[in-house]
């Protein structure tokens, strides 16, 4: 019997995401830039390449959020950064010396919906200057129903957006009032029903759970109300309160948040709904339709994870543009400049926005393959450790029998074939995944809760 009360009320109740390994605070090397630039000269001229474009701003700041965003009434600071990011578009084309083809393309913030027509065509003019974009090229957005126009809409279908996701939270009134969020649910049906007529062929909401104010009522209302939508995709995260590095969240009442076992407790019962209405579990905190790519790509062991989540996205580098965005190369990651001036003047003087990075060991390498297919799959196979990193996967491979055989929460087993997370412990995998975080140990980060 698995006793979720010890484990929540451990320390370990408090880890990463790993939507990176190793995560973004233990990005340490001053110099990002010569490693981006490193890594970008010498891509092979056919891989195709995955772009993120951050925009970093919203027109009304909710309480909740953990992204990075600024708060802004006037319009003129975003139409200034889209000028920043077309010309941070040509750097890289010119460091790299050649147009990459595109296979992803993904518009997030912070709000992309907040972006004005003319800028949705400037955007789309230099993605087709500095970069090689198919018919089969994925673009996918995010979108906050409440700050988006028909005009918007109507640019992003020339853009040619396959996936919105859409962001609801909670749907109910005093939820909603004690995370700075008004939204109906009226609101949110028209921009959906607009994107599926104007040809986006996936749909994913966003719902969270552990919100002030949320009872268990009304997050059965909001997710009934999720599922008449019939989005392609869910996401279900729990609410990551950091004040600390947060400070606008000091506006939420910590007396008002669910505690420790009740936000457990409201996770399993959205999650038992959603999978009660026919959607496939995808790792940790996503849902699919059966016949939804991330749920055929999850039932054949190709799912995989980055800044968003999770992905069917398998390119090795991820270019990311704009302030605060993250580059993954495979073997580095680069964050770029994160306050929004100093980006922009940076990208002005014909520079990319690198400011920090980390160049993977082997060590990092070995482990982050491990965390990530636990966090994809639940489980880690010997089989294709020894495939990918020979004889050196040896050591890891010891460790992890050696982690479920002095597992004292009775999360994990191992046999000669495997590491897995057991099956009544998924709820857990954040934890068993930083059983492999080497970096775990620094006292200086905090983390949200795992559960
Ligand atoms: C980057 S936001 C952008 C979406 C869009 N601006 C909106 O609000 O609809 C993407 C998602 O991150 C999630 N999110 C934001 N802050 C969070 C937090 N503190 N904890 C957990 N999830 C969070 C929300 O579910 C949100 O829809
Ligand atoms: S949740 Fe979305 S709309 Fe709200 S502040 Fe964050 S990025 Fe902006």
């Amino acid at each position: 019997m698995i006793d979720a009360e010890r484990i929540l009320a451990s320390q370990r109740g408090a880890v990463p995401r790993y939507t990176s390994y190793p995560t973004a605070p233990h990005f340490s090397a001053p110099d990002g830039l010569s490693i981006a630039r490193a890594r970008l000269e010498r891509l092979p001229a056919d891989e195709p390449v995955s772009l993120y474009l951050h925009v970093p701003f919203c027109d009304r700041l909710c309480w909740f959020c953990g992204c990075h965003t600024k708060h802004t009434l006037k319009y003129a600071p975003v139409e200034a950064y889209v000028g920043a990011l077309l010309e941070e578009m040509a750097t890289v084309r010119e460091l790299a010396g050649r147009r990459f083809r595109l296979a992803h393309l993904h518009l997030g913030g912070g709000s992309p919906s907040m972006l004005r027509q003319p800028d949705i065509e400037r955007l789309a003019r230099a993605l087709q200057d500095n970069f090689r974009l198919g018919a089969d090229t994925e673009i996918s957005i995010e979108i906050d129903p409440s700050d988006v126009t028909a005009e918007t809409l109507k640019g992003f279908s020339v853009l040619g957006v396959t996936r919105a996701s859409v962001g609801v939270q909670d749907f109910s009134e005093e939820v909603q009032r004690a995370i700075n969020r008004p939204q109906t649910f009226e609101q949110t049906r028209e921009i959906i029903d607009t994107l599926r007529e104007s040809g986006v062929r996936s749909i994913n909401v966003d719902a969270l759970y552990g919100l002030p104010l949320q009872t268990e009522e009304r997050l059965v209302s909001t997710i009934d109300k999720v599922l008449t939508l019939s989005p392609d995709r869910i996401a279900l995260f729990g609410y990551a309160h950091v004040p600390w590095m947060k400070k606008h969240q000091r506006l939420i009442r910590e007396e008002d948040l669910p505690g420790t076992i009740e936000r457990f407790h409201h996770a399993g019962l959205a999650a038992d709904m959603i999978a009660g209405a026919g959607y496939d579990r995808i790792g940790i905190d996503h849902f699919a339709k059966p016949d939804d790519s991330l749920a055929l790509a999850a039932r054949k062991g190709r799912l995989f994870r980055n800044f968003q989540g999770y992905t069917t996205d398998a390119c090795r580098t991820l270019i990311g543009l704009g302030a605060s965005a993250i580059s993954s190369y495979g073997d580095a990651y680069v964050q770029n400049i994160v306050p929004t001036r100093e980006y922009e003047n940076t990208v002005r003087n014909g520079k990319i926005a690198a400011a920090r990075g980390v160049e993977l060991s082997v060590d990092d390498r070995i482990r982050a393959y491990m965390i990530e297919r636990i966090m994809c799959d639940f489980a880690v196979s010997f089989e294709a450790m020894e495939e990918r990193f020979g004889d050196l996967a040896r050591p890891y491979i010891a460790e992890a029998r050696l982690v479920a055989a002095t597992d004292r929460f009775g999360l994990s087993e191992a046999d000669d074939r495997r590491f897995r997370v057991r099956e009544e412990a998924r709820r857990f995998t954040r934890i068993v995944a930083s059983w492999f975080d080497a970096y775990l140990e620094d006292s200086s980060v905090r983390y949200s809760k795992a559960v």
